[in-house]
């Protein structure tokens, strides 16, 4: 089973060490990043294995691997020696690890290191990108005896991901650690079963006063706790939210808790994507069960699905694929959960009779017309861009205007219920309303398709205006249940509706 391993970043050993007794119950080894360390605390690293109470691998990292060691080579090695040097009987008292680059050439290191049962992590960076031949390098660096093997790379793309899954593949039998650092590289951290990887690094990434560990490194409550990594084993189903650039979703905050509470087998995860085509690749590769497609890729992906559900294919937007026996098969959640969380706040079973002003023309408003126009509502869209705003009206004979005094005028007309669907007004522009133009009756019902913050500025200027209000967060955790419903092919249980919350 793959160990969480913390690495140290503290000035002094004293921080360290209570950074390791913060975090003792979601590891199981750390590091100790020697070259974070004050000057004059580095003469003080022998006795740290025995102060850690757990396996310490001993790190000098240089500044051009991404660390902090900016002094010469000579010094380095010495204090690596130093390190290793008058070995306890009981081994425990030593370091468990030394990290020693591919570079580096010191016999008498060596020499110390496995007469005293100090095991040689032979490390590669590539601070830059990914290798051309991976797997060369991953076969080659080994040098002698139990050396572990250790090659860290920066991918550029997901495609350069999926390289490294390939490589991993190839080299079952090599004994490594093996990751990628950055955005795109998060999940290998997760995933560290799935490429035959012995450790995964974390870092404290919410302290201040500490010098950051490697670039994408996860917090170790994270890893352990909210994607059960000790858990993962090579039966684990894995499911992931996908798109670009991915960075505020909630998607894994959410299935994993409920993959927790109902001790279902499985883990999901982020992948930044740049290409669709480089997610299926991937996909395959490691045998994803399910993907949520968020912004911008919804409409990309159609091409590549075998099957697309009836809503996906009327809204041409797909939010959510499974792997099937014969291809990716799509649907979409957005339309089905918007439409719940309406109709159960206004406590009606159709839209029949409402006049509904439906703000903005894009994916979001597509699924919300198709909605209406589903449910018997009549429409006016409304947007920045008359043009867009004329196109989506169109497919379902609705009224249409751009953001003018005639789209004023006519969405008096249409105000029993208005919907917003722009980004606009989302963190972090959270101090922007897309209808500042418009003055609430009261009357209104007001949704807004945003979900952080929880309430705009413009529900806000709704609600004290006297309208009732409906944020967007309802509607996700509503298209999220329906998700985990085509992932896990059963009804979301109702006894967790309450309990797991984004
Ligand atoms: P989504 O899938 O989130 O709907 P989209 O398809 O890019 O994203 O659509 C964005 C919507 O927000 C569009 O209606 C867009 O108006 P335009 O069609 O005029 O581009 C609207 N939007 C984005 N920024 C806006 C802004 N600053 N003011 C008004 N509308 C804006």
């Amino acid at each position: 089973m793959a160990k969480i391993c913390l690495c140290l970043t503290g000035k002094t050993l004293a921080q360290d060490l209570d950074l390791l007794n913060k975090n003792r119950k979601y590891i199981d080894i750390a590091e100790l990043r020697v070259d974070c360390l004050e000057p004059n605390e580095r003469f003080l690293i022998r006795r740290f294995p025995e102060m850690a109470g757990v396996p310490v691998i001993l790190t000098i990292r240089r500044g051009l691997e991404g660390g902090n060691y900016f002094g010469a080579e000579g010094s380095r090695i010495t204090l690596l020696a130093r390190g290793l040097a008058y070995a306890a009987a009981d081994q425990r008292r030593n370091f468990a690890y030394v990290d020693l680059e591919e570079d580096l050439d010191v016999p008498s290191l060596e020499e110390a290191a496995r007469t005293y049962g100090t095991r040689i992590i032979r490390s590669y960076h590539n601070m830059e990108g990914v290798d051309e031949d991976l797997t060369g390098k991953l076969k080659q660096l080994k040098r002698i005896g139990d050396e572990l093997v250790k090659v860290v790379v920066m991918p550029r793309s997901l495609d350069d991901v999926v390289k490294v899954f390939r490589a991993a593949k190839l080299t079952k039998s090599v004994d490594k650690i093996f990751h990628c650092m950055g955005d795109y590289g998060i999940n290998t951290r997760i995933l560290s079963e799935f490429l035959g990887s012995r450790i995964s690094y974390t870092s404290i990434t919410d302290e201040d006063n500490l010098l950051p560990g490697a670039e994408g490194q996860l917090d170790p409550k994270e890893l352990a706790e909210l994607y059960r990594f000790r858990d993962i084993t090579p039966k684990t189903k894995i499911f992931a939210v996908s798109g670009f650039p991915l960075k505020f979703t909630n998607s894994p905050v959410f299935f994993n808790k409920v993959f927790a509470l109902e001790q279902t087998d499985a883990v999901f995860v982020p992948i930044p994507t740049d290409s669709i085509q480089s997610l299926l690749n991937l996909a395959e590769l490691i045998g994803l069960s399910g993907i949520s497609i968020t912004v911008p890729y919804k409409e990309e992906i159609i091409p590549y699905l075998s099957y697309m559900s009836k809503e996906a294919l009327s809204i041409g937007a797909c939010n959510t694929v499974v792997a099937g026996a014969h291809g990716w098969m799509g649907y979409n959640t957005d339309s089905v959960g918007f439409s719940d969380s309406l109709l159960s706040f206004i406590g009606k079973k159709d839209l029949r009779g409402r006049k509904i002003t439906i703000i903005g023309a894009g994916g979001a408003a597509k699924a919300v017309a198709s909605e209406v126009y589903r449910l018997r509502g009549k429409a006016l869209i409304l947007n920045r861009t008359p043009a867009r705003a004329r196109s989506l009206a169109q497919l379902y004979r609705f009224a249409w205007a751009g953001f003018d005094s005639r789209g004023a005028d006519l969405m008096e007309r249409y105000s029993s219920i208005i919907i917003q669907t722009t980004s606009v007004g989302m963190e972090p522009n959270d101090n922007q309303d897309p209808i500042e133009f418009y003055k609430f009756s009261g009357r209104e019902i007001v949704m807004d398709l945003i979900y952080k913050p929880e309430k705009t500025l413009c529900l806000k200027r709704a609600e004290e205006a006297g309208c009732r209000v409906l944020s967007g967060i309802d509607m996700l955790h509503r298209q999220a249940r329906y998700q985990y419903g085509f992932y896990m092919n059963r009804e979301f249980p109702p006894s967790l509706i309450s309990r797991v919350v984004f």
